[in-house]
């Protein structure tokens, strides 16, 4: 059922996942358009983005946010519409993006989290990619805890997602040789042909640590960690002295039930970090950055503009689909940054 202008339908997290998502963790329901009261405005979405960190919010283990509660709305960002305002600043009509929305038509909003767009932006959807969290997080991470110098070798996993794309192309434009890990041939074809990456190495071949010997012959100054699991191990003993890791995800491990078999690899890695002086560092986007993003749009709109960055976007059709999508997002499914298109 396409988007109608009387009922909000709205995905909830109906139960907490045990290992990799299902559909049964999802529940579509259909409740009436809520009403403006003072100081609101009502939102009507049209693209949301679908992003890894929702595995999190699914999960009640501790976090650097709250869980969606079981029966809520599952949380997302969407590029949407003003359909009334009783809020200072906004008008229907205006075109925003709101980073506390959810999986759902119509979103009211407080204007928390709310950035305007120009309503003859050209592809609204890159606000949620590439313009959006997921751009910006690459951006940040890479240039403010990379710290990447010419000549550096910058290695980043997922490397044709919205993260790993930016990185890998930021690292190119400041200078660096670049190196993508990523699921299968098609997708390092692209890296490598499309974006401009040195090399791309596909973590489902067997020979992975073999293969990204031989792509960083010079070890790896920057691993922007977006992985962790098999990646990681294959990494670690190509850091160079003082390399530095932006800790930015692990998707590998977020279906997780139990820790990884084998050796406990933890008294190896603190033994290296000592010996080669290498920082590792976590971060939060908006936690850590979010005074920032102004700035990080001056930069990056006009790449995108000119070309210089380049994106590739997963786009999936209705509301409905959201679901299925996410779970295959999980097993790398998507080719791109995965966006659900709501509405027209
Ligand atoms: N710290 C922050 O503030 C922040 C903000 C945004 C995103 N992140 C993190 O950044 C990372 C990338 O996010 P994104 O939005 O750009 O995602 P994405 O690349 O669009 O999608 C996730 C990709 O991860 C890869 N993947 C999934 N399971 C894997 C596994 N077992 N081993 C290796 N790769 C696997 C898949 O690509 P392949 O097919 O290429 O393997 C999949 O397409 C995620 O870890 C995310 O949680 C962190």
């Amino acid at each position: 059922m396409p988007q109608t202008s009387d009922i909000n339908r709205q995905i909830l997290l109906e139960s907490r996942p045990v290992g990799a998502p299902t559909q049964a963790n999802f529940r579509m329901v259909e409740t009436p358009v809520p009403t403006v009261q003072a100081g609101q405005m009502l939102l009507r979405n049209r693209w949301m983005s679908l992003d890894p960190y929702m595995r999190g919010r699914m999960s009640d283990a501790k976090s650097y946010a709250d869980p969606v509660p079981v029966g809520g709305v599952m949380t997302c960002g969407t590029v949407s519409e003003v359909v009334s305002s009783q809020l200072e600043g906004y008008a229907a009509g205006d075109l925003v993006m709101c980073f506390a929305s959810g999986w759902q038509d119509y979103t009211l909003s407080d204007g928390s989290m709310v950035f305007r767009l120009d309503r003859n932006m050209a592809e609204p959807s890159q606000a949620l990619g590439v313009l959006g969290m997921p751009g910006f997080t690459g951006y940040m991470g890479l240039t403010d805890i990379g710290q990447p110098k010419v000549g550096e070798t910058v290695v980043v996993g997922a490397a044709t997602g919205p993260v790993g794309t930016v990185v890998g192309q930021v690292a190119k434009v400041l200078g660096c040789q670049v190196v993508g890990v990523a699921g299968g041939a098609e997708k390092c074809e692209y890296a490598v042909k499309e974006l401009g990456f040195d090399a791309c190495i596909d973590h489902k071949d067997p020979a992975l640590a073999e293969k990204l010997a031989a792509a960083c012959p010079k070890g790896i100054d920057v691993y922007f960690e977006n992985v962790g699991g098999k990646v990681f191990d294959a990494v670690m003993p190509l850091l160079n002295a003082h390399a530095r890791v932006p800790l930015c995800g692990l998707i590998a491990q977020y279906n997780a039930t139990s820790l990884p078999e084998g050796p406990d690899r933890l008294p190896q890695l603190m033994r290296l970090m000592l010996s080669q002086r290498i920082r590792m560092q976590g971060f939060i986007i908006f936690d850590n950055y979010g005074h920032c993003y102004p700035d990080f749009l001056k930069t990056m709109t006009p790449w995108v503009a000119e070309g210089r960055v380049r994106v590739k976007e997963d786009r999936v059709e209705g509301l409905e689909n959201a679901p299925d999508a996410f779970i295959g997002l999980l097993e790398g499914k998507n080719f791109g940054k995965l966006v659900v298109k709501i509405a027209d």
